[in-house]
């Protein structure tokens, strides 16, 4: 008896740090945001190369990849020359041999930005490459948070738009409005003493066509450039962000191209032992004494 009660606390408990750190693990980053689909291809050297010059002049002033080799990374992404990285890649004067290291200090950063930009090395196995797409593309003007821009999928991000020169200036477009309290507008209404909150949802009516009310909850399902304000057209933005998470892709298992192509070899191999294994076997068992019962069988059949 004292034993199981002593169980069933151990449980209670157990269960309580469970939901709490599922809980703080969502709480930090999660969001309801549909994620368009994003599949990441490593055979595109071409899009791995554009990723990786985008990652250098936008990303790694503040986010490192300290545990890759510029090296590495060159002779991965199609044999990029040696002077061709030091002259368009490698910004830091560091030697061609060295991890990507963020100029950037860890102090630095955490005051500046409230939370220190982290290594994004292995971003895409931790998250993945279709959140770290879908993050880039959402990205939007407002006006309550310190850098003036806010993020869908990752809402309330220390991180600033570091890609809108290229984007243009992305804003919410919002529809329709839910969840009006028109008791608190409508003396009409309190007057027929008509209560609750009743919800309205126009989703096709644009935010401009409707009577401005307080206390509205907007629905904003998408974000778009204001178009003439970005150096890329949407198409060139979106070819941009996947480039970036392809090549965070890549990063997070540089070994996965030479893996597959090794291992259709290992199979290869394996068959054509398995043909020697098969002769083998036959030349073995052509000594071997056949089995009692089929030597009588035989025997029978003679007779
Ligand atoms: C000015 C500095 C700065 C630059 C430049 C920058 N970031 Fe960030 N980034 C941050 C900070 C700060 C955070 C942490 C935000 C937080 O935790 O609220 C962050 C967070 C992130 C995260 C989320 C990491 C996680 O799993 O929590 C990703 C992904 C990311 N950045 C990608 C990028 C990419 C890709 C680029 C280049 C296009 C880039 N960042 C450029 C400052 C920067």
């Amino acid at each position: 008896m004292r034993h199981s009660s002593v169980l069933t606390i151990a449980q209670i408990f157990g269960s309580i740090i469970a939901v709490f750190i599922g809980a703080c693990l969502s709480a930090a980053s999660d969001s309801d945001w549909e994620l368009e689909p994003m599949k990441p291809n490593l055979k595109d050297k071409a899009s791995l190369q554009r990723g990786l010059g985008l990652y250098v002049n936008f990303c790694l002033g503040c986010h490192s990849l300290q545990y890759r080799r510029y090296e590495r990374t060159a002779r991965d992404l199609g044999d990029i020359h040696k002077d061709d990285m030091l002259d368009y890649v490698i910004f830091t004067g560091q030697p061609i041999g060295d991890y990507m290291y963020s100029s950037m200090s860890k102090e630095d950063a955490k005051s500046w930005f409230g939370a220190a930009p982290p290594d994004l090395t292995m971003v895409t196995r931790v998250r993945s490459p279709k959140w770290v797409y879908n993050f880039l593309k959402t990205f939007y003007m407002d006006d309550e948070r310190p850098f003036g821009v806010n993020n869908k999928v990752f809402p309330n991000v220390g991180m600033p738009h570091v890609l809108l020169p290229l984007q243009g200036i992305p804003e919410e477009i919002c529809y329709g409005y839910e969840a009006v309290d028109l008791l608190a507008r409508e003396p009409i209404l309190r007057e027929k003493k008509l209560e609750g909150i009743l919800t309205r949802t126009d989703r096709d009516t644009p935010i401009e066509q409707l009577d401005p009310l307080e206390g509205r909850e907007l629905n904003c399902p998408e974000v778009a450039a204001i178009p003439g304000t970005g150096l890329y057209t949407p198409e060139q933005f979106d070819q941009a962000a996947y480039d970036i998470a392809n090549f965070l892709h890549y990063m997070g298992d540089p070994s996965r191209e030479v893996r597959v192509s090794m291992g259709r070899y290992v199979i290869g191999f394996l068959v054509i032992l398995m043909i020697f294994a098969y002769i083998l076997k036959r030349e073995f068992w052509k000594d071997v004494p056949k089995s009692p019962r089929r030597v009588r069988e035989e025997h029978t059949t003679e007779l």
